[in-house]
């Protein structure tokens, strides 16, 4: 059994096939973190130092208990499973309450739990889901208070063969009374030493999920997102390391949050040295009062450990996302190559140039024409008809319908963008509902891209958005939806709530229905998720939609930068990138049209021009692109992915390694050039040791040690933007 409950000593043992997770309940009823680390046999108590320090409290339960006495056991040093302001513990907590007359604090303390096999679900919320042969298991642990009448139920699930292990909390009010809760977070690992670097992934739009690295020194750092979406800014994942470690050396410990909206992660170095690492829901907006039977879930946070660098990090949580958050129709399948109309048409489509993108699409070999934005009545601008998504005829030339029975005819099928959580101030759904968007009353708004959110806690609201979509997908052949969100939310006031401070909460939860409502009507309709590229790209989205544009940054050299900081978490077949036209949109950059091919079939793969403006080279370039992509497909999509170098060195290289080794894709870009540069060489990792293996574009054979050792030398490339790819077999 992955999780085992030693009565004797009352320490709970988490096992997965490579890690170990141990805590204990104290004589008091306290929840004490012992262990999470490499897997090892044993009770890790003996690492627990206690002495009593100085401006440190005590407490007990009843006032003759041992921890009352005991000037040694205080919580503000001990390592803790799931710490509660007003307990002595200083440290940033995962439960801040307050009861009616405003007073802050509750004590918590063991009441039962129970382990069962089979990974908890979450209401209303996505959460990790095992498959056959995970061989999963729950524990499930009661804390409570008294006073309050709160109970706290702490979930663990443990996928032993995947190395995860995922944590979230369910807060009940079983009394007559209320209380609010001010912050509530899911999962804490407190570590009573070492030395750790904290690596995370900011960024913009058109920029998002760049690496970056700190030494953890005192005090607290803050990675979050108070824009209630998980962001461009910053991405709800983060790694802590061993200060030493690299791609395949030392200890790391992450945290994935399950969840679309703001998040907070804080990592923090105490008097002791001691260092807490914390993930949850953002509290600034939150204030969550409950009545008396009333609970809330804390979205899950997914945990994986890995004694050998940020590559077991990465494979962990790449085959968790891949099989475990992804799911239903598209989970598995060759995913379409797509041919985009933004870029190349922007709000200026018609119903002819589509059909005429279409013919060329047909012939280089695309499977999918996406109708990006302006397709609708009133939207030839960002300023107008968000939310009115009746199809503009006069356009398109034709209703949706038929135009879309046309490019179907031609041999496509066709995707369509909405971006259903906003709406226009000059839109007639606004001028019919104005108190559906989160407008605070005799206030003027915040508006971004001109655009106003809906309130997706308000019932009718929801109903308006499915029934709006469904509409749509019930006439038109539509196989494809681009799921778009381009704005952050700042103000927050629904005009249908009772409590300003669970609004947000409640969107989040409202947005997920209403996925949930639409996979489950059409599970064969495939959905981007998208906003404004990649700003939310997390697993919560990504269990609805099981790919997302990773960002509105075509640029092939910015994107090695995105596409590696992105890699981290997620994998190549969640992650769609396209090719685009140069110079680059986004930053005027020109690169060779092999190169961007090469970047962009880092993912769920497409394009994003105008055909017609191509040279008769560049459209058989492409159709070999798209051919080639399509026999790389399932090594891309399904192979391990290892990172073998930063981008900022000389060159960018990435590879692939099939899961029967057989096969290895290696891919190389110069993102600059220098006079008479040193010869590269790529080692690549991960190949079947005493094999040979075929490049199979020069016929060249290796020894798979020596070339794991040695390196595989490049041929010399001289330019900058220049970029190589080759395939290798098993001999
Ligand atoms: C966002 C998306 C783009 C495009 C536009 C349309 O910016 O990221 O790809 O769909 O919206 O308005």
């Amino acid at each position: 059994m992955p999780i085992t409950y030693d009565e004797q000593h009352r320490i709970f043992t988490l096992n997965t096939r490579n890690s170990t997770y141990q805590f204990m309940i104290d004589s008091d009823g306290n929840l004490l973190h012992l262990y999470y680390g490499r897997k090892s046999d044993g009770f890790m108590k003996n690492f627990l130092h206690e002495q009593p320090r100085a401006f440190s409290g005590v407490f007990g339960y009843s006032q003759d208990s041992q921890a009352s006495q005991d000037e040694s056991h205080s919580l503000d040093y001990l390592p803790q499973e799931f710490p509660v302001q007003g307990t002595g513990d200083f440290r940033s907590p995962l439960l801040i309450v307050r009861d009616e007359f405003g007073t802050f604090g509750c004590k918590l303390r063991y009441d039962s739990h129970e382990i069962r096999s089979g990974k908890y679900a979450l209401n209303g919320l996505p959460a990790v889901y095992e498959n056959s042969g995970d061989n999963a298991s729950t524990l499930e642990i009661i804390l409570r208070n008294d006073r309050l009448n709160l109970s706290v139920k702490i979930l663990y699930g443990v996928l032993p063969e995947l190395d995860i292990i995922t944590r979230s909390a369910i807060v009940k009010n079983s009394g007559h009374g209320k209380f609010t809760l001010e912050k509530l977070q899911s999962a804490c690992l407190d570590f009573t030493h070492g030395n750790f670097d904290v690596i995370n992934f900011q960024g913009r739009h058109a920029m998002e999920r760049q690496f970056e690295r700190r030494e953890l020194l005192h005090g607290s750092l803050v990675i979050d997102s108070r824009r209630g979406m998980s962001s461009h800014q910053s991405n709800p994942f983060v790694i802590l390391a061993d200060h030493n470690a690299t791609e395949n050396f030392g200890r790391c410990w992450s945290m994935m949050f399950v969840y679309s909206g703001g998040f907070k992660a804080e990592i923090s170095r105490d008097q002791y040295d001691q260092t807490r690492f914390q993930m949850g829901l953002e509290d600034e907006k939150f204030s969550y009062t409950l009545e008396p039977n009333e609970e809330i879930t804390a979205p899950e946070v997914i945990m994986t450990f890995s004694s050998s660098g940020f590559e077991k990090i990465s494979h962990n949580m790449h085959d968790c996302i891949r099989k475990n958050i992804c799911r239903g129709f598209w989970r598995d399948k060759a995913r379409p190559v797509i041919l985009n109309s933004w870029e190349a048409f922007y709000f200026d489509i018609s119903g002819e140039k589509l059909l005429e993108m279409a013919r060329y699409a047909k012939k280089l070999g695309v499977d999918m024409l996406v109708i990006d934005d302006g397709w609708f009545i009133n939207r030839n601008d960002e300023l107008h008809a968000l939310g009115d998504w009746t199809p503009d005829e006069k356009k398109l030339g034709m209703n949706l319908e038929s135009l879309v029975k046309k490019i179907n005819a031609i041999g496509l099928d066709v995707g369509l963008w909405l971006e259903p959580e906003m709406v226009s101030e000059n839109s007639n759904l606004y001028r019919e509902h104005p108190d559906w968007a989160f407008v605070i009353p005799n206030e003027n708004p915040t508006k971004s891209r001109h655009q106003l959110v809906l309130d997706l806690s308000n019932r009718d609201v929801r109903k308006y958005i499915l029934d709006s979509i469904f509409a749509i997908l019930a006439s038109t052949n539509v196989k494809y939806i681009k799921w778009d969100y381009n704005r952050s939310i700042s103000e927050v006031y629904s005009h249908a709530a009772k409590n300003q401070g669970k609004v947000l909460y409640e969107y989040i939860l409202g947005l997920y229905e209403i996925l949930g409502k639409i996979n489950a009507k059409y599970p064969e309709i495939l959905i981007e998720g998208c906003s404004g590229g990649g700003g939310r790209f997390d697993a919560g989205m990504l269990q609805y939609t099981p790919q997302i544009w990773c960002s509105d940054n075509t640029d092939a050299i910015d994107r090695l930068y995105i596409q590696y900081g992105t890699s981290f978490a997620y994998p190549a077949s969640v992650t769609a990138a396209h090719v685009s036209t140069c110079p680059n949109h986004q930053n005027g950059r020109i690169t060779p049209l092999s190169t961007r091919g090469i970047v962009a079939m880092t993912g769920a793969f497409g394009y994003e021009l105008d055909p017609a403006k191509l040279s008769e080279h560049e459209q058989l370039e492409i159709q070999a692109q798209i051919s080639r992509y399509k026999s790389l497909r399932e090594i891309i999509t399904d192979g391990l992915y290892y990172r073998l170098s930063n981008p900022s060195e000389n060159f960018c290289a990435w590879e692939y390694v099939s899961r029967d080794k057989r096969e290895f894709l290696l891919n190389v870009v110069i993102p600059q050039n220098h006079g008479n540069m040193p010869r590269i060489y790529v080692t690549p990792r991960g190949l079947e040791p005493g094999k040979f293996y075929r490049n199979t574009s020069t016929g060249e054979i290796y020894a798979s040690d020596a070339l794991m050792d040695s390196g595989f030398a490049l041929p010399v490339l001289r330019h900058d933007f220049e970029s190589c790819a080759y395939l290798f077999e098993i001999v």
